[in-house]
């Protein structure tokens, strides 16, 4: 049976800040059905986009990405933070509430024209998953959809990725 995934997600008001509602995916994590059928339905959205990689960002993104990646039997690479991967890499520079960050991946991750999904776990103002996307793209791939835990609509995310096949499995 279908559960609720909301009844998975933890909701801890005034963290990391006063006036920020953090959305914490860590229960769905540790319930072995709710983690399932999370991703049966990641895995559903993918399915017919003849998905070929996963990529996600660090580190949320891994979590999401990799049970999906698993099911439908292609790869996945990480988009990284600073200083991580060993090999040659591209970089994409993306802004946070208070200055910049920059996200990398290795040259050889995607191949020119495979099609990518992009996962992580929510969506916020857009700036991690606009430098993912952007990293796929220099590398030549095409990224065919973005699927996300929870969309946070109030931050206007969508907006970043217009164009982009994006699924939300929940929104508040
Ligand atoms: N990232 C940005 N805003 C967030 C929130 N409210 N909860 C969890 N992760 C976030």
């Amino acid at each position: 049976m279908a559960l609720d995934l909301r009844n998975y997600i933890a909701s801890i008001e005034n963290y990391p800040e006063e006036g920020i509602v953090f959305r914490d995916i860590s229960p769905l994590m540790a319930d072995g059905e709710a983690y399932r059928q999370a991703t049966d339905r990641i895995v559903q959205f993918a399915k017919d986009k003849g998905v070929e990689m996963i990529v996600g960002p660090e580190a949320r993104g891994f979590i999401v990405g990799c049970p999906v990646a698993y099911e439908l039997g292609v790869g996945f690479a990480p988009a990284r933070k600073k200083g991580k991967l060993p090999r040659e890499t591209v970089k994409a520079d993306y802004s946070l509430e208070y200055g910049t960050a920059s996200l990398y991946m290795h040259k050889d991750a995607v191949k020119p024209g495979q099609k990518v999904l992009v996962t992580d776990d929510l969506l916020a103002t857009g700036g991690t998953i606009g430098a993912t996307i952007d990293l796929v793209e220099q590398l030549g791939g095409v990224v065919v959809g973005c699927a996300f835990i929870i969309e946070l609509e109030d931050l206007h995310g969508r907006d970043k990725i217009k164009g982009y096949d994006t699924l939300a499995l929940m929104k508040y």
